[in-house]
Order: C-alpha cells, then structure tokens, then sequence
C-alpha cells in the first residue's frame, strides 16, 4: 500500500507517538517496488543507489531482499556494510569522481568495481586500488528526465575505448560500459538509444582486444509525483527486450536504480509551527522546508503530492520552512517561483502531508539553522 494512502486517522496516532517532522516508511511498498523492478528486468541485477536515501531501516530491508549496493563514498560504503553488504560482492563504486581516500577504503575492505570517465579517475584508481576492475561511464541522452546528469558526467562515445585502453595499460581491468539516463526518465527510447551506444563501444573494443563483459545502466526509473503516466513494466519490457537483440544474454546487466524503489514508499509529515499574512497572501511555515526534505523543489522544481489533516474549505498559501533564508519555500512553479497552493483551511499544529518523499529527501536535508531531519517510523 502506497503509505500515502494511509487513513488520516492513522497518520495522526503516528504523529502523536513520534512527533514531527515524519516520515513513514512502507516495509510492503519499498519491497514491492524492489521486486517489481527485479521481476520486469529478469536479466538485471540490481544495486540500491544508496544516495537517493540511506537510512539505515531502508537499506536493511532491501539488503534482506537481496539487493546489492551503489555507493559513492566512504560514508556510503559504512552504511551499506552496517545494513550486512559484503563489499566485494554487493557494492559497486560507481560515482565517476571520488575522493581517493575513498578508493583506497573501498579496495582495502574488498570492494574491486569503479566507474570512471576520465583519464585523471583512472589514475586515481590506479594509484589506490591496482588492478581493480572498471568501467566507462559514457555521455547519453538525458532528454526528457528532470536530472540531466550528463551535463556533468560521462565521456564522449569516441573517447570510450581510448580511456578503457589507457586504464588496461595502468593495470587495471577494463569489465564494462555504464551509462545514466537522468533521473525520473520518462521515456525509454533513453535507454534504446544509450544501448545502441554500448554496443558500438563494445564493438570498438573487441577490435583492440577488449572482451567486455558487463552494462550497467544506471538508474533513472521513475516515480508518480503528481499527474505522470508512469508504465514500469512497460518501460522495462522494451529495455529486456532491446538488451536482448543487442547482446544475446552473454553480456552481465547491472542496474543502479534509487528513486523507483524508495521514491513512494515514503510519506513526509510536517507541522505547521507559524502563520502570517504577507501582502495580502496567507503564508504557513512548517517543521520541514527547502534545507530539510524539499531541496528537490529548488533543484528541480519537483512538485510533491500534499493534503492535509483538516478540512475546512479551500484556501490559497505560501508554504515556507522554518529556516533564516528566504529561499526556504517548497511552493513553487515549474520555473522555481514562488507560487501558492490550494489546501483546506490551516492553522497551527495542523499536519501537511506530501507523498512520493522517499527519494532525495532525507539524503539531501542540511543541517542549516541547527535543523535536524525528520524521525523515521516503519509501518506494516
Ligand atoms: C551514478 C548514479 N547511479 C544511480 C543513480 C540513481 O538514479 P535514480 O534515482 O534516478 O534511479 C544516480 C542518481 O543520481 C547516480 O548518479
């Protein structure tokens, strides 16, 4: 059950034991979720991108599912081990730019997967874990997605196999391609195309002696927010059904999906601690805002799905967090302005609660102002 769902009654018990800022966590979703995604990419094993949210409950559940892990640094690593990961056979160090403290720690307690995009990575690879197996993440299409990671990320299509060339002649093991669509793709020809890609690569590889033998394709599998038409199955079928064309199934797939598994397990509740009038416009502050759960509303201008515990009529707010900056405000319009909402009639102590603030919530709240995240509480 999308804990979204949740009877508002039952909320407010919850808030009544654990007290606010909350999120509640679905054991039942999130394992929904992780299998669904296992089911529909039969070919794929799967690793937990640990950033999109790595409390520790969640990382436990999905470590018991099976999951493997995603990590992009030393802290990430820390987690994934506490939750029972075994570094070699469950992680993956597949952010292209890492401290290297971070890379001697990971091969010194086992774990010997990295990705990189550029000849400086692979000289740090080379220096902190020698002949550790790696990965070139190429630059694709992130059209359509609300992250374009590619802006930051990932080597041109021609330089991929010079790199995988230069980290064989360092001493390393040149094992596979990754790529990233962007988070929240809503389109799969992304991932056609970008497998198109990969298979030139390793064309091109094969003719300088390179057997490569593995695909990671990221993440970027998306979540309903608000109004998406959201087709996992569907979306899944037509990447097994292309890596199958493509490759035969000789090739190992991996996949490093985050929001997709954790994005709606999770619902926030925050409280309403002050009200005022601006301008003429109704403004409500809360126990959470832009520097806690909702840092993607300013990064991506994400909108969230909220009601309220009350319901009296409508009225028009500004929603705003309890920080010193005035950026701190989660109701914004696609272009990051300033926007009011409609919700029924609020007033202190109320409870908003938005869904789908499983992903890139808690991983990305500060500490700004002496604010510390929200509480967890796991139900069903
Ligand atoms: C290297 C890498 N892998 C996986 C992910 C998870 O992506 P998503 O949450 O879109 O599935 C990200 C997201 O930023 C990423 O940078």
């Amino acid at each position: 059950m999308n804990p979204y769902d949740l009877p508002v009654g039952r909320i407010e018990e919850l808030v009544a034991k654990h007290g606010t800022p909350l999120y509640i966590v679905s054991r039942e979703k999130l394992l929904e979720n992780y299998n669904r995604l296992n089911r529909c990419l039969p070919a794929v094993t799967l690793f937990y991108a640990v950033k999109t949210n790595q409390h520790e409950g969640i990382l436990e559940i999905l470590k018991n599912a099976g999951a493997g892990f995603d990590v992009a640094s030393r802290g990430e690593i820390m987690d994934a081990v506490h939750a029972g990961a075994n570094p070699r056979e469950d992680l993956i160090f597949a952010d292209t730019v890492k401290d290297p403290k971070h890379i001697a720690h990971a091969f010194g307690i086992g774990l010997d997967d990295f990705t990189f995009d550029n000849p400086s990575e692979i000289t740090q690879i080379a220096r902190h874990a020698p002949g550790a197996n790696v990965h070139v993440r190429i630059m694709v299409s992130n059209k359509g997605s609300v992250a374009h990671l590619s802006d930051k990320f990932g080597a041109e299509i021609k330089e991929a196999v010079p790199l995988l060339l230069e980290a064989r002649d360092q001493g390393l093991v040149p094992r596979g391609v990754s790529f990233h669509v962007g988070s929240q793709c809503l389109d799969p020809q992304r991932y056609v195309d970008a497998l198109d890609q990969t298979r030139g690569v390793f064309d091109e590889a094969a003719k300088h002696g390179l057997d490569l033998e593995m695909i990671d394709i990221g993440g970027g599998f998306p979540v309903k927010y608000e109004g998406e038409k959201i087709d996992i199955e569907g979306m899944c079928a037509i990447i097994d059904t292309h890596y199958r064309k493509l490759f035969g199934t000789e090739i190992k797939l991996v996949a490093e999906p985050g929001r997709a598994i954790v994005g709606d397990a999770v619902i926030l509740v925050t409280k309403v601690i002050s009200e005022s009038v601006r301008k003429g416009k109704n403004w409500l502050y809360f126990d959470d805002g832009t520097y806690g759960s909702f840092m993607e509303v300013l990064l991506y201008q994400m909108r969230f799905p909220m009601k309220t515990n009350t319901d009296g009529p409508l009225r028009k707010y500004v929603l705003a967090g309890p920080t010193c900056d005035s950026i701190d405000v989660f109701s914004r319009n696609k272009k990051g302005r300033i926007k009011e909402v409609e919700l029924p009639e609020m007033h202190l102590d109320d409870l908003l609660i938005a869904g789908s603030m499983g992903a890139y919530t808690y991983s990305e709240s500060t500490r700004f102002n002496g604010f510390e995240p929200p509480g967890f509480v796991y139900i069903d």
